[in-house]
């Protein structure tokens, strides 16, 4: 082994981005991928959620930029585990699990992620969550802006009709009131918005992996993902 050949004493540490859009299942899979690979987890979509919540209870207007920033900036955010079930989410120290999934509150998210400022504002709190011994960062940016270096980048899509599906058990099972057809308008109301903007806009990382998860189990994305990153690492090791 020559001196250029010998391994980098300290490697960076490994991330996998899963970004798509609202209902594609990237939440759900992300979980389960970080779960089976004992990685951490990011929910960046859950930081836009919260400064929209915390903005919105301190009667932010949403025109005004400067407020909005100093609100993710000084976002006090904690993710507590629980078995078995998503994280408990809490904000200033109350737990806003609920209220940060209602569809105002994400209708907000989106509305207030379009402002450059604020992206700006989440950067380095999102990069923060890279620590050992790996990453997934599920989200909209994350394989494009965030972790643009990331080592396994996957985009997770679905047909509008299926996510609006996934989207109304979702909120059945967590008792939360929606309709099909209001679901599935706010869905394409809000992919047009994550689409179009001009910061960061919804779009694959020239090196993603694009998964259509129309008509599969969470369980079968799981598992093309978890391939897809062994056979990653393999090559790595093996150039
Ligand atoms: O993923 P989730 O639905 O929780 O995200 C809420 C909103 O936050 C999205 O509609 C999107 O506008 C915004 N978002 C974003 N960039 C991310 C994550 C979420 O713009 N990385």
């Amino acid at each position: 082994m020559t001196a250029t050949d010998a391994p980098d004493p300290h490697p960076p540490v490994p991330v996998l981005t899963i970004d798509g859009p609202s209902g594609s299942g990237k939440g759900t899979v992300s979980r389960a991928v970080a779960e089976r690979l004992g990685w951490h987890f990011l929910d960046s979509g859950a930081l836009y959620r919260a400064t929209a919540l915390a903005a919105r209870r301190r009667g932010v207007d949403p025109g005004d930029i400067a407020a909005l920033v100093s609100v993710a900036r000084a976002l006090d955010i904690r993710f507590v585990d629980r078995p078995g079930d998503d994280p408990a989410i809490f904000v200033d120290g109350e737990e806003v699990s609920r209220a940060l999934r209602t569809e105002s509150t994400g209708a907000l998210a989106s509305t207030i992620a379009a402002i450059p400022e604020v992206r700006a504002a989440l950067v380095a709190r999102q990069r923060a969550f890279r620590q050992r011994p790996g990453l997934v960062a599920d989200g909209r940016d994350m394989g494009t802006v965030i972790f643009p270096d990331a080592t396994f980048k996957v985009f997770l899509t679905a047909s509008p009709g299926a996510r609006a599906e996934r989207r109304h058990k979702q909120l059945k099972q967590k008792g939360l009131d929606a309709t099909l057809a209001d679901l599935l308008q706010d869905i394409e109301a809000r992919d047009a918005r994550d689409a179009a903007r001009a910061v960061a806009p919804l779009r694959p990382a020239a090196d993603a992996v694009v998964i259509d998860s129309t008509g599969l189990e969470v369980e079968a994305v799981v598992d093309r993902v978890l391939r897809l990153v062994a056979a990653r690492a393999a090559d790595r090791t093996a150039g």
